[in-house]
């Protein structure tokens, strides 16, 4: 029994947000996972707009615009490289590896799990999910800045002298494969996760504050196409009033809570 009363009752609450959740997650057949930096959060790779994320920290327009590269391009490389090297140590937690095991049990039945990412660790993948769509690209790859070109993984560049190194094909300065403020997501990368939320039947938002588009406006579609909407956060955020279930706790918990509860 727990010991304190006001715990004891926010864990049944919990657990009953977790019944019904999973009541509609049982019955689907295409499901998309939409994350954010919350997912993370219990991997230990701070979110942007919590108290003390990373935005509080440093200026969104001095580090992560195409402007910011372009007035400075070694100082964005640099505390891009430095992010990397701050996430080497983190690990998918139980929440990831919650969705990688609903991949695989979705897939097992004829039915499909799609998480679609606004991260950019690669923790997904780590986690065994295979049918990730990352929005906003990946930390550990990079491309040319000038010409586009794929420039390979960031790591293989960290003994560079030149910062930023440059680019094989054309000489120019290579820069994270991740988009900017200002940017446009990659196309494909949008036309997959819209073709998965428009066919899927349960989408579940994970650990996004939903504040950036056009990202945070995902589930409003999944919604226009009849999809049940879940919600995992601790905190209140504006999708919270359009979901058909919010589970008030973190992705490392709620998760694992989840997956075994439609298991
Ligand atoms: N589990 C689930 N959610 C959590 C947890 C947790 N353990 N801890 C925090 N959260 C929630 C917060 O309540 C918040 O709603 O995660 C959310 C994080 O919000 P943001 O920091 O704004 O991150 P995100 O929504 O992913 O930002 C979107 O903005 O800066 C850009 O490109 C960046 O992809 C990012 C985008």
């Amino acid at each position: 029994m727990l010991p304190n009363p006001s715990l004891r009752s926010a864990v049944a609450t919990e657990n009953v947000q977790i019944t019904a959740a999973a009541g509609a997650l049982v019955l689907a057949r295409r499901v998309v996972v939409l994350t954010g930096a919350g997912m993370s959060a219990e991997s230990g790779i701070p979110t942007f707009r919590d108290a003390g994320g990373i935005w509080s920290m440093f200026d969104p327009d001095e580090f992560a615009t195409p402007r910011a590269f372009e007035r400075d391009a070694g100082k964005v490389w640099r505390w891009y490289a430095e992010r990397r090297r701050s996430m080497a140590g983190a690990r998918p937690n139980a929440g990831h590896v919650a969705l990688a095991a609903l991949e695989a049990r979705f897939a097992a039945r004829g039915g499909s799990v799609t998480v679609v990412t606004q991260n950019i660790d690669g923790l997904h993948r780590a986690a065994g999910s295979r049918n990730v769509v990352a929005v906003h690209g990946d930390i550990h790859r990079t491309r040319c800045f000038d010409c586009r070109a794929d420039g390979g993984e960031a790591g293989a560049h960290d003994a560079s002298t030149v910062v930023p190194p440059r680019c094989p094909a054309c000489g120019g300065r290579l820069r994270p494969d991740v988009v900017w403020f200002g940017e446009a997501l990659p196309m494909a990368a949008v036309g997959r996760a819209l073709r998965a939320i428009r066919a899927c039947d349960v989408l579940v938002s994970v650990g996004t504050s939903g504040e950036v588009e056009p990202v945070a406006s995902f589930p409003l579609r999944a919604l226009e196409h009849r999809a049940v909407l879940i919600e995992i956060n601790p905190a209140p955020t504006p999708l919270s009033a359009h979901a058909d279930h919010v589970v008030r706790a973190g992705a490392a918990t709620a998760l694992p809570a989840l997956v075994e509860a439609c298991a």
